[in-house]
């Protein structure tokens, strides 16, 4: 079969199932990212009525690709994660160390389906804590569906690209996350930057799947890194405290006020 019938098969399997293919410019995408396994998870999300319109691409990243979608109407992020370019030794590491995963072994395949799952556990865990994430909505294989974070299918802006007013009162939102992500979700997120952070009226932190639980042996060093990240960018635009001071917050291990009499 040459490639253009390979792309019409594509299509019309697609649109068999009844999902309408918004942009037919996703030609070069669909040879990376559509093979056997992916088209058999978007059958299975497809079927479960978890997604109703395939969009465009939203993102090519280095393990993963985005698309834009609809699920009765609403937007939906599809992310997911190639599986013959993902950096497989670096996922390694990061799923070894975390009790949730630590039994994952073999194939680089079953490698990324845990890690796809990894995300959306990872993603579940800061939602339910309150922090402003996509909603995590199914996962299948490879395959990752979240709330989309924007408006008319375009993402919100990275936070490096954002028009922001106020830089002191962002970062201080992005450490009450970090906070909250640490210790009531009790997760690092392990690759912050102003590239996983989008702004529109307030920062969400969005690409969790490296995120681990705090007994991953390198959560310490994961969280130091973070916050140099997050110092590093914000240092130009306002006052940042000290990263010990900030981490021994997070944390919890600042010496504590001695108690008030009558308290405790
Ligand atoms: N839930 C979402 N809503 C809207 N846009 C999103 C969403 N998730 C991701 N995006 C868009 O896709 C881009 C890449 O997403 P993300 O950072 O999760 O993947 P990545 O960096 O490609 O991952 P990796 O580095 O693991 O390959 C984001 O910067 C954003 O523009
Ligand atoms: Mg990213």
């Amino acid at each position: 079969m040459s490639r253009e019938e390979e792309h019409e098969r594509f299509d019309r399997e697609i649109e068999a199932m009844g999902v309408r293919i918004k942009d037919a410019n996703t030609v070069k995408v669909r040879d990376d990212v559509f093979d056997e396994v992916t088209l058999m998870a978007l059958y299975k999300l497809v079927h479960k009525k978890l997604l109703s319109v395939i969009g465009g691409p939203i993102s090519t990243g280095k393990e993963a690709n985005v698309f834009y979608g609809e699920r009765d109407g609403q937007g939906v992020a599809i992310k997911i994660y190639r599986i013959q370019t993902a950096n497989f030794k670096a996922m390694t590491e990061y799923l070894a160390g975390d009790r949730r995963f630590s039994s994952v072994r073999g194939t680089r395949k079953g490698l990324i389906f845990a890690w796809t799952k990894k995300e959306y556990s990872n993603l579940a865990r800061a939602h339910d804590a309150g922090i402003p994430v996509p909603e995590p909505l199914a996962f299948d294989r490879n395959i990752l569906l979240m709330g989309f974070l924007g408006r008319d299918e375009v993402p919100y802006p990275q936070l490096r690209n954002a028009d922001i007013e106020d830089y002191g009162a962002v970062y201080r939102d992005i450490l009450g996350y970090i906070q909250r992500l640490y210790q009531e979700a009790r997760l690092v997120h392990a690759d912050l930057s102003e590239y996983n952070i989008l702004y529109h009226e307030k920062p969400y932190l969005i690409d969790m799947g490296q995120a681990v639980t705090l007994d991953h042996p390198r959560a310490p060093a994961f969280l130091v890194r973070d916050i140099k990240n997050l110092n590093r960018y914000f240092s130009r635009y306002c006052d940042v405290p000290d990263e010990q001071e900030i981490i021994s917050a997070i944390t919890g291990t600042e010496r504590r006020q001695p108690a008030q009499p009558g308290e405790g």
